[in-house]
């Protein structure tokens, strides 16, 4: 089936590497953007339809659609976009980099994406629209609740369970059995040694709330 990818910046552009790396380039049907300069100005490789009132030209049956947006803090224009478009009947197709490396036993809901080099241990779960970044590490038994996303070059040792929406930034560990709130954001390259509440931001080695 054809896909959609929604948004053209810094992740849309890792997602067309991964759609290349996939082969899959050809199954790629074009790119909604608010910003169609923005796009013409990167030299995007796929055809670009316009912005989001495209897709009312493409019923939900005939297409998948790919979440383009990243996070650098808070997830929520991430979350906003994929739970309206799911609403309205659309669906989001999974990515995996063909260089990510997952256990048969992770299990995985609608619209995750992997990028290229992470790796997610035995018995994980990750809930609808995670996002893995470039080289994160998601050992054994983590549990990540919707669209939770693991920035590029995060750990998370064993058994970390991570709230809805939360954001684990850059180069940050998390270490086992940690327990991070709903919505709460973790500095690049912290280092969590304590739960941390809903919400919350916290940076540092040991990472603590500012
Ligand atoms: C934690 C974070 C969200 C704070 O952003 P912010 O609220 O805009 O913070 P500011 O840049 O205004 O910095 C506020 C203070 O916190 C410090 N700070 C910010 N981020 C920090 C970090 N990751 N580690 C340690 N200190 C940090 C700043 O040096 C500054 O200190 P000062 O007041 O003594 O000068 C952000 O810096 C961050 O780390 N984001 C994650 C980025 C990421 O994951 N990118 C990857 C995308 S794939």
């Amino acid at each position: 089936m054809g896909l959609i990818l929604l948004g053209c910046g810094g992740h849309g552009r890792v997602l067309l590497s991964t759609l290349q790396g996939l082969g899959w380039m050809e199954r790629l049907l074009g790119v909604l953007d608010p910003d169609p300069q923005r796009i013409m100005q990167q030299g995007c490789p796929a055809p670009l339809l316009g912005d989001d009132g495209y897709l009312a030209r493409l019923p939900p049956p005939s297409v998948r659609l790919l979440n383009g947006i990243g996070s650098v803090r808070s997830t929520d224009k991430r979350r906003m976009v994929y739970q309206k478009l799911r609403q309205q009947g659309y669906a989001f197709a999974a990515l995996i980099h063909p260089t990510a490396w997952l256990a048969e036993s992770v299990s995985q809901a609608q619209g995750v994406q992997v990028m290229a080099a992470a790796v997610v241990q035995n018995g994980c779960q990750l809930g609808e629209n995670v996002l893995l970044n470039t080289r994160a590490v998601v050992d054994h038994e983590c549990l990540l609740q919707a669209h939770v996303h693991v920035a590029t070059g995060a750990v998370l040792c064993g058994n970390v369970e991570v709230g809805e929406g939360a954001h684990i930034g850059a180069g940050a560990t998390v270490i086992q059995g940690i327990r991070i709130g709903a919505g709460a954001c973790i500095g690049a390259g912290a280092v969590v040694v304590r739960d941390v509440p809903p919400g919350a931001t916290v940076v540092g080695v040991p990472a603590r709330e500012c």
